[in-house]
C-alpha cells in the first residue's frame, strides 16, 4: 500500500494546515501526480492541487515531496518508497491545500521586463541571430516558470522583495541576448540589494531546478557583469 500524507488547509474553514493520510494501492510507474488524481477521483474530492501538462512542461505541479521541491507529474511514487509527504511551494500564502497564490514570484518576475526590448526600431522581416548568438542563451532559456527555485530559497524567505533566482536568471537571458537593446539598464535595475546582491549563494535553486538549470550560475555571471562590466 502506498501512504500519502498531503498538507491540508482551507483558508475558509481552517484555523491552521493540518496533514490528512490516503492509502491506495499504486501501480509501478505511478506519479505523485497521479497518486493525486487518483485520490480526487476516488478518496476525497475536496482536495485541491495544480497541474495541467503532466509532462514537466507547463510547471504547474511544483510542491514539497518528502522534502525537496519537484515537479509531481515527473516523480514516480516507487522511487520515494511507498511513503508520500506533499507539501504545497514555501513563501506564497495558500489558496487551498497544495494550491498556493502565485502573485508574489510573477510580481517578482514582471519587474525584470520579461520581453526583448529592441536596440533600434523593429526590422521589416525578423531579428536576425547567428547560431553562436543563439547558443549563447541556451543556459538560461527553459525555465517553465515552476517557482520551486523560489520557493526553496532561504532569502526569500525573509525577504519577499527579493527578486528571485528565476527573474535573475530571466534578466540575464535578456541581458546576454544579441537582439536586446537594454541590458545596461537591466544590469543596473539587478545589481541592487532587492536583486544579485542579496543573494547568499546558497544553491537551493540549482539543486530543485527540475529542468536543470543554473540560475546561481546566472546571479553569479550577473555579479561578474556588475562588478566589472
Ligand atoms: S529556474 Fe527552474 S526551478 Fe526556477 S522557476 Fe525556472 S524551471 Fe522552475
Ligand atoms: S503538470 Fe505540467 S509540469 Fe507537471
Amino acid at each position: 500500500m502506498t501512504e500519502f500524507k498531503i498538507l491540508r488547509y482551507d483558508p475558509e474553514k481552517d484555523q491552521e494546515p493540518h496533514f490528512q493520510t490516503y492509502t491506495f494501492d499504486s501501480p509501478k510507474g505511478m506519479t505523485v501526480l497521479e497518486g493525486l488524481i487518483y485520490i480526487f477521483e476516488n478518496l476525497d474530492s475536496t482536495l485541491a492541487y495544480r497541474s495541467m501538462c503532466r509532462a514537466a512542461v507547463c510547471g504547474s505541479c511544483a510542491m514539497h515531496i518528502n522534502g525537496v521541491y519537484d515537479l509531481a507529474c515527473r516523480t514516480q511514487i516507487d522511487k520515494l518508497g511507498g511513503k508520500v509527504t506533499l507539501r504545497p511551494l514555501s513563501h506564497m500564502p495558500i489558496i487551498k491545500d497544495l494550491v498556493v497564490d502565485l502573485e508574489p514570484f510573477f510580481e517578482n518576475y514582471k519587474k525584470i521586463l520579461p520581453y526583448l526590448i529592441p536596440k533600434n526600431d523593429p526590422p521589416k522581416k525578423e531579428y536576425i541571430q547567428s547560431e553562436k548568438e543563439r547558443k549563447n542563451l541556451d543556459p538560461w532559456v527553459d525555465c517553465i516558470l515552476c517557482g520551486a527555485c523560489y520557493g526553496s530559497c532561504p532569502v526569500q524567505a525573509t525577504d519577499p522583495d527579493y527578486l528571485g533566482p528565476a527573474a535573475l536568471m530571466k534578466a540575464l537571458r535578456f541581458i546576454d541576448d544579441s537582439r536586446d537593446g537594454s541590458a545596461k539598464d537591466r544590469l543596473a535595475f539587478v545589481a541592487t540589494d532587492f536583486g544579485v546582491f542579496r543573494c547568499h549563494t546558497i544553491f537551493n535553486c540549482q539543486k530543485v531546478c527540475p529542468k536543470d538549470l543554473d540560475p546561481t550560475k546566472a546571479i553569479a555571471k550577473l555579479k561578474m557583469k556588475a562588478l566589472f562590466g
